[in-house]
């Protein structure tokens, strides 16, 4: 490296970059003379080696050069990219006075809004929300509820079996977390708990292997059906914001006596529509009085103690609410479907 050297680079580099056309090219020639290994860190990585006398005039010769190739460097760039935006304007392919595309956000599932809504409502009549596992031991998603290994009400509610320190269950229903709550809370207490549960089913429009219900359980003294009717309708009024007419039939569960279905008024139609089959009732929950082997099995004393539990189709009754046509679309993954709500 001596000044000629230098002074010949320079001319060479103010060629290379003033007929530069391509941003990528300009890159190139950067790297060529500026980079790491570049023309010259070279020169400055050889400058402690020269005569003592020579390195003042050449180390500052080589740092001139770099600042200038720097700065000319960065105004060809711009001009490259000027003129680049305006090929892009006249091509027709940039209208820089186009407002930006839109930010995709996402939006709650319809089954979210739902169990929200309905916490909300629950919370404000003093319940807590309580959570359950998924995968569940036989015991509580059974036995616990008075349904015994050869009981035929598990014939209804097959499911995945699973190999643990026990047997498990992938659950059935939401009912077991009425046994975890009556175990950790001591009565009076009034729970709910929604989540998702799992069943052997042949799918159709309104059924699937894996659906959410909602369970609610209230434990005190001197509960009856009276209190049961009442806050289910509290409920309804919370969901479709008016009193909907409702009635009871029997229905059996072996974890509640008397068992009820209850049903409501068609929150949709006069005379009859697709939604209540042309009956005006849509059949909404089933729920009755806690069994007193329930509370027995939990160790709480049904002399003392009384209660009412149901088990709310959460799945359906998003179906309802939404004016959806078929559970399956709720957990298919399905964008088009989502993207709605
Ligand atoms: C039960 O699961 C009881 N544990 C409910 C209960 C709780 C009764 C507390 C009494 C006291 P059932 O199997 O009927 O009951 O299911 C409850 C609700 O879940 C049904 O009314 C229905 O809305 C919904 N459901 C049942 N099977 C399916 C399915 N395959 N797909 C979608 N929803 C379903």
């Amino acid at each position: 490296m001596n000044p000629a050297e230098i002074e010949s680079t320079k001319s060479q580099a103010h060629a290379e970059i003033g007929a530069c056309t391509d941003a990528g090219a300009l890159k190139d020639i950067e790297r060529k003379y500026l980079g790491k290994t570049g023309v010259l860190a070279g020169w400055l990585a050889q400058i402690p080696s020269l005569a003592p006398a020579e390195r003042p005039q050449l180390g500052q010769a080589v740092n001139r050069l770099k600042k200038e190739l720097s700065e000319l460097l960065s105004a060809r760039a711009g001009v490259l990219e000027k003129a680049a935006a305006e090929r892009d304007a006249v091509s027709g392919s940039f209208d820089p006075t186009l407002p930006p595309p839109p930010v995709e956000r996402g939006s709650l599932h319809p089954i979210t809004v739902l169990t929200r809504e309905i916490e909300d409502l629950f919370v404000s009549m003093g319940y807590q929300v309580a959570d359950g596992p998924e995968i569940e031991t036989d015991w509580n998603n059974f036995e616990a509820l008075n349904i015994p290994p050869d009981h035929p009400a598990r014939d209804s509610q097959d499911t995945f079996y699973l190999d643990g320190p026990g047997p498990l269950v992938l659950r059935t229903h939401t009912s077991p977390v009425q046994i975890r709550s009556l175990q950790r809370l001591s009565p009076p207490l009034r729970v709910i708990a929604p989540g998702k549960v799992f069943r052997h089913e042949a799918t159709d429009a309104s059924h699937e292997h894996t659906f959410h219900q909602l369970e609610g359980l209230v434990v005190d003294k001197h509960v009856s059906v009276a209190n049961l009717i009442g806050s289910m309708k509290t409920l309804l009024r919370g969901i479709f914001r008016r009193d909907l007419e409702i009635r009871l039939r029997p229905g059996f569960f072996p974890f509640v006596e008397p068992g009820f279905e209850l049903d409501a008024r068609c929150p949709f139609c006069e005379n009859g529509c697709s939604v209540c089959k042309h009956t005006r009732w849509v059949e909404l929950l089933p729920c009755g009085l806690v069994h007193p082997n329930v509370l027995r099995a939990c160790g709480v004393d049904p002399d003392e103690w009384s209660g009412f539990a149901f088990g709310l189709g959460l799945s359906r009754l998003t179906m309802l609410r939404f004016g959806i046509n078929d559970v399956r679309l709720l957990l298919g993954g399905d964008l088009r479907f989502l993207e709605q709500f």
